[in-house]
């Protein structure tokens, strides 16, 4: 194992965290040397000319155009965008939700006032893994009678139980349209915006549930499933006389204690139980290794105001989730509730589901030394609207939310064993998956013509690396990625492929995909359309970003030339545009 930080980081800092005096507002004071040892870029330090540095660019720049890598390839078209407003809520329209009808939009109009919000400034709280409150008896009491109280709360109220499930599905499922557009949607996932706008939405879910049972520190619990006594789908969720429990979930997966498989896509993995917790490790280990030195990579490619032609790319991070989406999900129909965006939040175990996400991307800044992610106004001024605690409709922007501390809560400390030492090679599923494929085969570049891959017959091509046998000071600068672009699903069902690298022999292909470099998934998004049948697939084009240095390292594939790319469909219909390989610049040189 060869991340460069290991879990006394990790409990180093946060504790750090803990102790640190949070201000209420936002400062203008650097705060480099007054905080901990391995913190160094405290979010409210940030101001407009701290934000300059070689690598980032202003938006002269990005009219200027020139941009070399980093942003030539991240952000699509250079044009003048700005960050993401908040939808005028009184244009509300049909969802892409055919199970609900198309219809989530909220009961009010927008007519109310919208204020800044006024963050908490409780003591911090501490949120805990579900497999560990299952015996806290008075916690759970707790939890349940809030659940009880928002669901018996009038219809129409903006806590509503079901209206807290709906912004969900009007975030995800096209309800809005961008302000001053007719056709750009406002979407939560799919890129930077993921991480942030989903932690705001949990935090004023709970705070809502906090003030229904009137408990200012009551914490949602996270689905724990980075770790082996996690893995499983979580018990307090299971009790059918329970207001936490949800009839619509794929009942082979929530009992008995079957692990929850990472990359799950709809076929049931064979592995036994050790195996699978293995596997599901590894992923979340490579996860973090393959994208520690690039946010975009695990948090997700810019999306800009106005903007609809750029190529939807999300992070590895947004991967994994979705598979826990498709395993709690039923599996067929509608994939309700868990396994369709539109309805997920219907189900109580969403809000645990994602707290562990919102903690895996704290684990990921405490491993990254807490700097900004995204040092560009686009993504720290993009702005959304809650109805808070105290009912009133606020408005918040990313640049508040990216430490915790600030929203007042905190994870409670557990063992991170994907960060510890685990064989991750060579797992049996990178075997060859075909018997009669014995030797060595040819296989040839992408070329220019889009393919459709196919789930029997897995795409293989060979992709020539921009530069081998790099030094460490290149690597720390650069980072390699290989990129998948243009692709595109195409019908309405949930799609996922497995991407696989090796070494050739020559130009030849060894019967072996290699090692496992990351997936793309994306979940269902139908439409019914005014006739009521369905409109048929998505019309955005996705890319997917790889980041393959440790990777390569790991391989011992350094002075390879080129690289054999195996794309294996999982689930779904999918083309792919194009398969190459780039140099990118690093955000955090100093990981590798
Ligand atoms: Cu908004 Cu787990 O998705």
């Amino acid at each position: 194992m060869s991340l460069p930080l290991n879990s006394s980081f990790i409990g180093a800092s946060s504790a750090c965290l803990l102790h640190r005096e949070r201000p209420r507002r936002r400062r203008r004071q650097n705060v480099h040397g007054v905080t901990c040892r391995h913190g160094s870029n405290d979010d409210r330090s940030v101001t407009a000319s701290q934000q300059r540095s070689p690598l980032l660019l202003d938006r002269r720049d990005m009219l200027l155009g020139g941009l070399g890598g980093l942003y030539g390839v991240t952000a699509g078209p250079k044009v003048l965008a700005e960050p993401i407003m908040p939808p005028d809520l009184s244009k509300c329209h049909d969802a892409t939700a055919p199970a609900l009808d198309n219809h989530c939009c909220p009961p009010y109009s927008g007519s109310e006032t919208i204020l800044e919000y006024d963050f908490p400034a409780t003591s911090l709280r501490v949120r805990r893994p579900a497999h560990l409150v299952k015996d806290d008896q008075e916690y759970m009491d707790k939890y349940k009678e809030a659940v009880r109280r928002m669901k018996n709360l009038p219809e129409d109220h903006p806590w509503n139980y079901y209206q807290q499930a709906n912004i969900h599905c009007q975030y995800c499922n096209d309800a809005y349209y961008q302000q001053n557009t007719d056709d750009v949607p406002v979407q939560v996932h799919f890129s930077w915006i993921f991480l942030p706008w989903h932690r705001y939405y949990l935090h004023f879910y709970e705070r809502i549930l906090g003030k229904l049972i009137d408990d200012d520190t009551f914490t949602i619990p996270f689905w724990n499933w980075d770790t082996k006594d996690g893995m499983t789908f979580p018990a307090i969720f299971e009790e059918a006389s329970s207001p936490l429990y949800d009839p619509k979930r794929d009942q082979r997966h929530v009992k008995d204690g079957a692990i929850l498989d990472l990359k799950y896509a709809y076929t049931e993995n064979t592995a036994s139980d050790s195996e699978l917790i293995r596997e599901n490790l590894c992923f979340i280990q490579k996860t973090f290794k393959h994208s520690l030195s690039l946010a975009e990579l695990f948090m997700g490619d810019p999306v800009r105001a106005g903007v609809k032609e750029n190529q939807e790319a999300n992070g590895q991070l947004e991967v994994i989730h979705n598979a826990a989406h498709m395993w709690v999900g039923e599996p067929d129909g509608y994939k309700e509730n868990m396994g369709d965006f539109s309805t997920a939040a219907r189900d109580s175990v969403f809000f645990c589901h994602h707290c562990n996400v919102d903690r895996m991307w704290d684990i990921y800044r405490n491993l990254r030394g807490n700097q900004v992610e995204f040092q560009d106004n686009d993504w720290l001024d993009s702005t959304f609207l809650f109805h808070d605690e105290n009912e009133q409709l606020v408005k918040v922007k990313i640049r508040d939310c990216l430490n915790p501390t600030k929203l007042r809560y905190t994870f409670e400390q557990v063992p991170l064993p994907w960060l510890g030492n685990i064989n991750c090679q060579k797992t049996s599923e990178t075997k060859s998956k075909s018997t009669t494929e014995l030797s060595l085969k040819r296989v040839s570049e992408f070329g220019t013509t889009p393919k459709a891959l196919d789930a029997s017959n897995p795409l293989r091509v060979i992709v020539a690396r921009p530069k081998k046998n790099r030094k460490k000071k290149e690597k720390q600068e650069k980072v390699e990625v290989l990129q998948i672009k243009d692709i595109k699903v195409t019908t309405n069902e949930t799609a996922r492929f497995d991407v696989y690298v090796a070494v050739p022999y020559g130009d030849l292909a060894g019967p072996d995909y290699g090692e496992f470099a990351g997936s793309f998934v994306r979940l269902g998004h139908r439409k019914k359309g005014n006739d009521g049948t369905e409109e048929q697939g998505p019309k955005k084009k996705g890319k997917l970003k790889l980041g393959i240095t440790p990777l390569l390292e790991d391989m011992d594939a350094e002075d390879a030339d080129k690289l054999v790319v195996t794309l294996v469909l999982r689930t779904g219909s999918v083309t792919v545009g194009g398969v190459s390989i780039k140099l990118l610049q690093t955000d955090t040189p100093a990981v590798i």
